[in-house]
């Protein structure tokens, strides 16, 4: 582990701290979350992680398992985020991580998340996990944000080896 990384460290999503991952969103997305993100949030379970750098909450996962037509289950990114002072450090990365070995682990085959078609940031950072664009969708956010487009991002995970 490096000497950035150890400062890292996650934490679950409960009634009590339900606020922390409110406060993050509201300066991290331009997009108001509702009930239902929040109650998909909580039902993922393991999927919904706060990030702390030493004390300090700067960044979250929230995840929704979603069933496929054939029962198949996949992992939706519904956000992922730091806070930008705490850019570049690894927790990005810690959380993803987090969210692909869940998957690995539970057998679940894809990962995949919309993100808006100028975040160059958030592209290059699913990029270096294996993400690939898969399709764009015209008008995906409301007409307030611009550019409303946005492309699907996903990857496969490999069953863990037996
Ligand atoms: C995308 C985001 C979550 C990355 O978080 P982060 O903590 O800075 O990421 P990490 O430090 O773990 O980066 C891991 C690797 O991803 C790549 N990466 C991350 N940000 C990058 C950037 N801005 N440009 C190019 N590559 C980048 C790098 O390879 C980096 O490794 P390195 O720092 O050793 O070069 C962060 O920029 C963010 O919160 N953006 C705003 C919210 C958002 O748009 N979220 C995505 C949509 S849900």
């Amino acid at each position: 582990m490096g000497a950035r990384e150890m400062a890292i460290s996650l934490d679950g999503v409960r009634d009590k701290n339900l606020m922390l991952l409110k406060k993050l969103n509201t300066v991290l997305f331009p997009v108001r979350y509702n009930d239902k993100y929040y109650a998909d949030a909580l039902a993922s379970g393991e999927f919904t992680r706060l990030a702390y750098y030493n004390d300090i909450c700067v960044g979250s996962v929230a995840c929704r398992i979603e069933k496929k037509e054939g029962g198949e289950l996949r992992v939706y990114i519904m956000t992922l985020g730091v806070l930008a002072p705490y850019r570049r450090l690894g927790i990005g990365k810690k959380l993803l991580n987090h969210i692909m070995d869940l998957s690995a682990k539970q057998g679940i085959p894809e990962i995949y998340m919309h993100v808006q078609t100028n975040n160059n940031d958030a592209i290059a950072f699913y990029k270096k996990f294996g993400f690939e664009i898969k399709e764009t969708i015209k008008n995906y956010y409301a007409k307030n944000i611009s550019p409303p487009d946005c492309y699907v991002l996903s990857k496969s995970i490999p069953a863990p080896q037996k």
